[in-house]
């Protein structure tokens, strides 16, 4: 049963918390004001409890997993022991800065992971006296659900340390990736925004309805993507030949490239102009899918937990 400090008990650390704590570690949840961590307490009651509605874990499993979190305000006993430190506050240089000073005096060997969305690693661990356990492990909301951690190397990480991380989080059933260099939006959200940019594109050049962005991702290539990745799909895709049988669609698929959008700034009025389209989308969704905000993300929860169970993630 390894340690895990996690650092800031707001929307993605009480998440971690609650991930760590569901497969067998022992967490300390750290905060500085004890308000912010009666809300991480709550936060992962919370998801305890929808674990137990979706089936997950038995009402009886709370306690005990509930049991693994210590919370704390006191940097010196949460870091006590650590193995690794999933920092999860506030997405500025001098606060990462300071927090990770707290961390190279209390937890000097322990792996150090931000989970920033967006900063340089290299800049967050510039004063460090360990820069070399340092680097990102960036999650996807809500990191005790989606299995992906985006690993990401500063100038100054080890190896050696990026395969600790990447053998921890194997060891308790997330899929880690590891992004070799400092690059904005990591992996994942560069595919998202890639593709965003696109569906952008084609509402906006009058090619098609906010509605038909949607059904296009979510009744094709999406429920592929929710089973395998798109290089995988290509390889089946290719026939006999695997991924170099999509050279039979070459042709296309280079006047294609050539013809996508390539602006780099979206319109300023996007997601205003965008929720007309989508408050029109929701009247129109099917009844088991719901139409309001609460039924349709209690939906996305249901079916997402019916796809990790597939996919031996739950
Ligand atoms: N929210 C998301 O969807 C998302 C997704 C992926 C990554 N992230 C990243 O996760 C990190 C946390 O984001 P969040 O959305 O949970 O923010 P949040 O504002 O919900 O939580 C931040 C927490 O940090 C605490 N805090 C403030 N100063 C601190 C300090 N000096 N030491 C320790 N804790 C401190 C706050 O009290 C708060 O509880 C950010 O780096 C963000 O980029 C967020």
């Amino acid at each position: 049963m390894k340690t895990i400090t996690v650092i800031g008990s707001g929307v993605i650390g009480a998440s971690w918390a609650t991930n760590f704590a569901f497969r067998e570690c022992e967490v300390r949840l750290y905060d500085t004001a004890e308000d912010a961590l009666a809300n991480g307490k709550n936060a992962v009651l919370r998801n305890l409890n929808n674990f137990v509605q979706y089936g997950v874990i038995r009402q009886d499993d709370v306690a005990p997993i509930a049991a693994r979190i210590t919370y704390t305000t006191d940097i010196a006993q949460a870091l006590e022991g650590a193995y690794l430190v999933q920092e999860a506050g506030p997405d500025q240089y001098p606060i990462k800065q300071a927090i990770l000073a707290q961390v190279d005096e209390y937890a000097p060997d322990a792996l150090f992971l931000s989970s920033t969305s967006g900063l340089s690693i290299t800049e967050i661990a510039k004063h460090s006296a360990h820069p070399d356990r340092c680097m990102g492990g960036h999650p996807f909301n809500p990191p005790h659900l989606i299995p992906l951690v985006e690993i990401s190397k500063g100038e100054k990480t080890s190896q050696e340390a990026v395969d600790k991380a990447v053998a921890f989080f194997e060891s308790i059933n997330k899929v880690p990736v590891v992004c070799k260099k400092e690059k904005l939006g990591f992996i994942a959200n560069r595919i998202q925004w890639a593709l965003y940019r696109e569906a952008i594109d084609l509402v906006i050049t009058g090619t098609c309805t906010i509605e038909d962005v949607d059904k296009a991702v979510t009744y094709g290539p999406g429920l592929r993507w929710a089973i395998l990745g798109p290089n995988m799909i290509y390889e089946l895709g290719g026939g006999k030949d695997g991924i170099r049988g999509m050279n039979k669609l070459s042709g296309t698929t280079a006047k294609g490239y050539a013809d996508l959008c390539t602006w780099g700034a979206k319109p300023d009025d996007w997601f205003d102009n965008a929720q007309a389209g989508v408050d029109e989308e929701k009247a129109k969704l099917p009844d088991f899918i719901g139409h309001t905000n609460e039924e349709i993300a209690k939906f996305r929860d249901s079916m997402l937990i019916e796809l990790l169970r597939l996919h031996h993630k739950l």
